[in-house]
């Protein structure tokens, strides 16, 4: 498959911020900013409390709504947690997985992950993995051990054919809201490692058929050169995705590329 076959994919992640009203405001200054896209899919992954409004504010429209987070199971004694069907109940459809604040602050394994991917799969939602090494391991030169053990651990037991809608984004812990970017050749290098490892254990189909977003202080500025590459489908955006203005900017410059 050639590489501009895997529609750019541009997330937002949220992470503690908005008020559902605060949300939904941002959902109708967004809408007119991003009208004529049609290059990228957008989806946007707010706080629990904020899924519900914006799920029914963007019926209808050209993005979709995603959870930062969830448990595999689907009920039980587990306080404080949110369960696969209770997402796609009120209508999300994509879910963060692993995302490094989940690992550092709140003890998500690769072993979590695969869980949570699985169940993410068996439930139609859109799985969004987020792995990515740490400074000192890029500095030992780990990076590709540690990326090739975190796509391998997700992935164990699944049967390649389920993976039809994984996402995966790569998001170098250090490049995390400390507006420090990954240069585009160091991005692109690292989905290479991915997606040779997700050949490795699942097939070329599905390596190609995989999107592999960058995430990590993507700004409207540096959104074109990382989404010109062949192996980034796009990008995870924390801190320029809250504002609408700044996203939308960050669409309309990686959508260059299209
Ligand atoms: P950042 O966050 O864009 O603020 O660096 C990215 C993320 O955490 O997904």
């Amino acid at each position: 498959m050639a590489p501009n076959m895997r529609k750019l994919l541009i997330a937002a992640n949220w992470k503690m911020y908005k008020t559902p009203a605060e949300s939904t405001a941002f959902l109708t200054s967004f809408f007119p900013l991003i009208k004529k896209n049609e290059a990228a899919e957008v989806v946007l992954c707010p706080a629990m409390t904020s899924l519900p409004a914006l799920v029914d504010a963007a019926r209808g429209k050209s993005v979709a709504i995603g959870a930062q987070n969830m448990h595999w199971l689907n009920e039980g004694a587990y306080t404080g947690e949110t369960s696969p069907t209770m997402l796609t109940a009120i209508g999300a459809t994509h879910v963060l997985i692993g995302h490094s604040e989940r690992r550092q602050y709140f003890n998500e394994t690769d072993t979590t992950v695969n869980l949570k991917l699985k169940s993410a799969l068996a439930h139609s939602l859109v799985p969004i993995v987020c792995v990515g090494e740490h400074l000192n391991e890029r500095e030992q030169n780990l990076t590709a051990d540690v990326l090739n053990l975190q796509v391998s651990v997700a992935l164990e037991g699944i049967d390649p054919d389920a993976l039809g809608t994984l996402v995966i984004a790569y998001e170098p812990v250090w490049a995390i809201g400390t507006g420090r970017t990954a240069t585009p050749q160091i991005a692109e290098d690292a989905h290479k490692i991915i997606r040779a490892r997700l050949a490795a254990i699942a097939g070329s189909h599905v390596a190609d058929a995989t999107r592999i977003l960058y995430g990590g202080s993507v700004k409207p500025d540096n959104a074109t050169n990382l989404c010109c590459l062949d192996d980034i489908d796009g990008a995870l955006v924390g801190g320029a995705s809250l504002d609408p203005d700044s996203f939308a900017q960050i669409i309309i410059n990686a959508t260059h590329r299209a």
